[in-house]
């Protein structure tokens, strides 16, 4: 490696050396309050990001891991129940299923987006299913309107996996627009990190009122008032202080989704001639939580740009069928071929709004010289 600094795949203490003062002020507050769980930080967070998302019910709870759970819990699924999941995604969008006694059923995805493909999904519908679960992965929203289309025809519910895609749009419309619930992450790497963990469920319609409620007795031992408890409930409470840095972080998010997409403008320009560049729908705005390339060569890439100064990383290595974890479900290798070899071909860039563009031109220089050499 020369005299150039490492270009990480991301940098949080850039972002919060940017608004230093705001965050420092809002920890402050919740500190002097001496009220840390929920509170009015967490119930006005709520109401912001419905405003944002356009949608009337925003429950906030302790992960995006714990909102999908959360959804399921909320929807009685029950053992034996079956959720249509992809197979390409963390392995939280599919551990929630099974943790509720609930079978997860893969479908295999589209391989442009990577999300999952709405004809795969017809294949696997039984009488068992109840839910869908499509993720809108590295920030772009999958195929919605066919999954619905799907879904209402069998009486199915549709929870979207916005983990990736807040800030997303979909025929100019925000997450949740469609689907039954949609669940954000506020883990500290997606697009509205907090400095901790947090995740919101999303309820789109104004009859969704006494669903949200009981989303929020859920979150707090089944309890609508202390002591008292009507329904099994976990605890998944949203701390108040990362309510407080959220709101804050909340007022940036339009122009730092803006950045990322102008360095995937940049990437794409440069890279399109090399690899695979990221094919984003048209009626789609992507917020690139992730800046995915596709080669056949990925593992030498990954490794060239390392030992040029370059992090990178591989969303996601390991489909879910295969997974260690998984294996219980019976599916084998070449079960989701589209998944397997999207994980085998996948890299992610660096990508978030601080990134210099003389960062993204030194990456896009190096995948040049790698494929000279
Ligand atoms: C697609 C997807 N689903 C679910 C999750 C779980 O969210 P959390 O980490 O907030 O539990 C994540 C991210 O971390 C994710 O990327």
């Amino acid at each position: 490696m020369g005299t150039e600094s490492v270009i990480p795949i991301i940098d949080l203490t850039a972002q919060y050396n940017g608004i230093k003062r705001e965050i420092d002020a809002a920890i402050s507050r919740v500190l002097q309050s001496g009220r840390f769980i929920l509170g009015p930080e967490v119930s006005d967070l709520e109401k912001e990001i419905a405003g944002f998302c356009e949608v009337p019910y925003a429950v906030a709870c302790a992960s995006g891991t714990d909102g999908l759970y959360l959804s399921l819990l909320a929807l009685d699924i029950k053992p034996g129940d079956e959720i249509i999941t992809t197979p390409f995604t963390f392995i939280a969008t599919a551990e929630v299923i099974t943790l509720l006694g609930a079978k997860p059923v893969f479908a295999d995805i589209n391989p442009r987006t990577f999300n999952i493909a709405p004809e795969s999904i017809q294949k696997v519908i039984t009488p068992k299913t109840r839910a869908i679960i499509p993720v809108h992965l590295y920030g772009q929203i999958a195929d919605v309107k066919e999954i619905m289309d799907i879904a209402k025809k069998r009486g199915l519910k549709v929870i979207e996996d916005g983990a990736q895609a807040l800030g997303a749009r979909y025929y100019n419309k925000h997450i949740c627009s469609l689907g039954h619930m949609t669940v954000i992450s506020f883990f500290p790497t997606k697009n509205l990190g907090a400095f901790g963990d947090g995740g919101m469920v999303l309820l789109p319609k104004a009859c969704d009122k006494k669903f949200s409620q009981k989303i929020k007795a859920l979150c707090n031992h089944g309890s609508r008032e202390k002591y008292s408890h009507f329904l099994i409930g976990v605890n998944s409470r949203l701390d108040s202080i990362q309510a407080a840095i959220l709101k804050v972080k909340l007022k940036y998010l339009k122009t730092w989704n803006g950045k990322r997409q102008e360095i995937a403008k940049v990437y794409n320009s440069l890279l399109a001639d090399l690899v695979t560049i990221p094919y984003k729908e048209a009626h789609n705005e992507h917020i690139y939580n992730q800046y995915t390339i596709r080669v056949k060569e990925r593992d030498r890439l990954k490794e060239f740009l390392s030992d040029n100064g370059v992090q990178t990383a591989v969303h996601y290595p390991l489909p879910l069928h295969l997974q260690e974890s998984f294996k219980y479900l019976g599916y084998k290798r070449g079960d989701f071929p589209e998944s397997e070899a999207a994980s085998c071909e996948v890299l992610s860039l660096p990508v978030y709004p601080e990134l210099k563009l003389e960062s993204v031109q030194r990456v896009a220089r190096l995948i040049k010289e790698f494929y000279k050499g």
